[in-house]
């Protein structure tokens, strides 16, 4: 193989490792644009109604703030809403403290949130 069809074919493969980490990088993008949608139409409004009455700003219940996409993205990725909200409500640690059990529908929608994937 002489260099200059070496150099053609070296070319090209960098070429497209560069295409394919772009794309990548778009269908991330893409994913997390999704992911904050969801929880403009779907979360917020539940927290903003059952707990953000406790959790927000900054002193916030057992220093949680649930009021903004940050922060709940967070809260929820770890596991620790899905786990206060899944309790039932005469035990201890159950969220909305002193309220009642969310919806069974509300509950799996911040189950999908759980779920989604943004990297
Ligand atoms: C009436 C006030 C009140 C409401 C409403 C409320 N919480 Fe809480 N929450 C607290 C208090 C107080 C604590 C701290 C004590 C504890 O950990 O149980 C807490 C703690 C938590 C924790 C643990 C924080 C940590 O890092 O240890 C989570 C998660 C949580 N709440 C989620 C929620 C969710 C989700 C909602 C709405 C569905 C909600 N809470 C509604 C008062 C409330």
């Amino acid at each position: 193989m002489n260099n200059r069809l070496q150099f053609v074919i070296v070319g090209f493969l960098v070429f497209m490792a560069c295409e394919t980490n772009v794309e990548d990088d778009l269908n991330s993008q893409q994913d997390c644009i999704q992911v904050e949608e969801y929880y403009t139409e779907n979360i917020k409004p539940i927290l903003e109604s059952s707990c953000t009455a406790c959790h927000s700003g900054s002193g916030s219940s057992g220093g949680l703030s649930l009021d903004n996409y940050t922060a709940a993205y967070s809260a929820v990725k770890s596991g620790d809403v899905l786990d206060r909200i899944q309790r039932e409500s005469n035990e201890p640690g159950f969220m909305p403290s002193g309220g009642q059990k969310l919806s069974a529908e509300n509950i799996s929608l911040i189950q999908t949130f759980f779920e989604m994937k943004c990297q």
